[in-house]
């Protein structure tokens, strides 16, 4: 019999958080769970963490600790509340960590688990993005190990062969195009919320299919790979691919290039996360090649997509840029989903503060958390006085 490995999973009620659930329950006879988190949405947190048998249940909003304390009363689950909780629920000894809570406030918990030399399932992109090469510093230092959750790295992960760094000549990152894919910018313009969170491959949650509709999303992920795989910006291309069926590709000196297929389903590459180096059984949709019939690649789009100039302008220029790009983006598409601003105006606001807060060398963590919350008052100043 093989022992069982215990798995956290941060952000737990979200999008990846429950796809997480799903596999976790399937193969119950592998991994047990210790902690689970969650920032608002007690009643799902407490009904995860009963059903799956957690051990621990945290919930990031600090007011909300007597609301989980009473769903979760007769039982023997422990339960927290706020940062310093989340990061005691990182602390502990699991053996995996699913970062999946959205945004840069996941970087601390995510922190603290590789600085205990956990095996972290990686779909939080923001925290590499806002703290890059210090993270994956960490990761060294406390020997972790990093497994990318998003599906275009996972792919990149699975077809890189050990050594290649000197054999690859090309990373393409594929990206679906978004639900705007063809639109002009004179419709963009006039876009509404529910029109940008319609993607039309994925379920995923309302951050990213907004990252995905302006594709700052395959922004943070050209940051991503470059932080996670050893390739030089100018060789990470990003390929428009609308079936989102070739989840990546890597092209080696030899010209072969190697790609990982898959039907869009978040679940296989969180199970690679969770099994690897091993695979487990996942019930996802199979692919049906004479069905789709043909493939589509297509070159993106700079001037109806400017979040992808900016992220690689944030990641050539580096520092403390791609910390900038990603809060001022978080605070962006937060008013957008309030609609406090148009579509076309998120990447707007990103350059504006980009070019007004510019960059620095990137030298502490403590530098990161600094810059993040000066990048958000300013965002949002910017944003209640236009
Ligand atoms: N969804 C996808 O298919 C997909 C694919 C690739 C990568 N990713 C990445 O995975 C991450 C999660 O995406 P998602 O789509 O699953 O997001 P989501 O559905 O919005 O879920 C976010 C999760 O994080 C929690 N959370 C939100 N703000 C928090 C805070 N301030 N402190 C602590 N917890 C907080 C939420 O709790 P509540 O429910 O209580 O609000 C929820 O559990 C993102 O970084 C995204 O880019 C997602």
């Amino acid at each position: 019999m093989t022992l069982k490995k215990s798995v956290s999973v941060f952000g737990v009620t979200g999008s990846i958080g429950t796809s997480t659930v799903d596999i976790l329950r399937n193969h119950s006879d592998k991994y047990s769970v210790d902690a689970v988190t969650a920032h608002r949405n007690v009643q799902s947190l407490a009904s995860i963490a009963k059903d799956l048998n957690a051990r621990c249940a945290v919930i990031g909003d600090p007011d909300l600790f007597h609301e989980l304390r009473e769903a979760l009363a007769g039982t023997d689950i422990e339960v927290g509340a706020g940062e310093t909780a989340l990061i005691e629920a990182a602390e502990r000894p699991s053996d995996i960590v699913i970062a999946a809570i959205v945004g840069a406030a996941g970087l601390k918990p995510t922190l603290a688990a590789i600085r205990r030399g956990a095996r972290v399932g990686l779909a939080n992109k923001e925290t590499l993005v806002c703290a890059g090469a210090l993270m994956t510093a960490e990761v060294a230092k406390h020997n972790a190990t990093l497994i990318p959750v998003d599906s275009e790295h996972s792919a990149i992960f699975q077809v890189l062969e050990d050594k290649a760094d000197k054999q690859v000549d090309r990373i393409l990152l594929t990206a679906s195009g978004g639900p705007f894919r063809e639109r002009s910018l004179v419709d963009m313009k006039s876009v509404t919320r529910k029109q940008a969170l319609a993607h039309p491959n994925w379920e995923m949650g309302a951050k990213i299919s907004i990252d995905s509709a302006t594709m700052m999303n395959k922004g943070l992920e050209l940051i991503e790979a470059w932080h996670l795989f050893p390739v030089a910006e100018e060789r990470i291309e990003i390929v428009v691919h609308p079936q989102s069926v070739v989840h990546s590709m890597v092209e080696y000196c030899d010209g072969s290039v190697l790609a990982q297929l898959g039907s869009p389903d978040m679940r296989t590459p969180i199970a690679y996360a969770l099994a690897w180096p091993d695979r487990i059984k996942v019930d996802v949709p199979r692919l049906d090649f004479a069905m789709i019939g043909s493939l589509n690649f297509q070159k993106p789009d700079t001037n109806r997509f400017p979040a992808l100039r900016l992220a690689r302008q944030a990641l050539q220029e580096g520092g403390t840029l791609p910390t900038v790009l990603n809060g001022a983006n978080e605070v962006a598409v937060e008013a957008f989903l309030q609609d406090k601003i148009g579509f076309l105006e998120i990447a707007e606001i990103v350059e504006t503060v980009m070019e007004k807060i510019g960059r620095e060398d990137l030298t502490s963590l403590n530098q990161v958390f600094e810059t993040d919350a000066l990048v958000r008052r300013q965002t949002a100043a910017h944003i209640a006085a236009v």
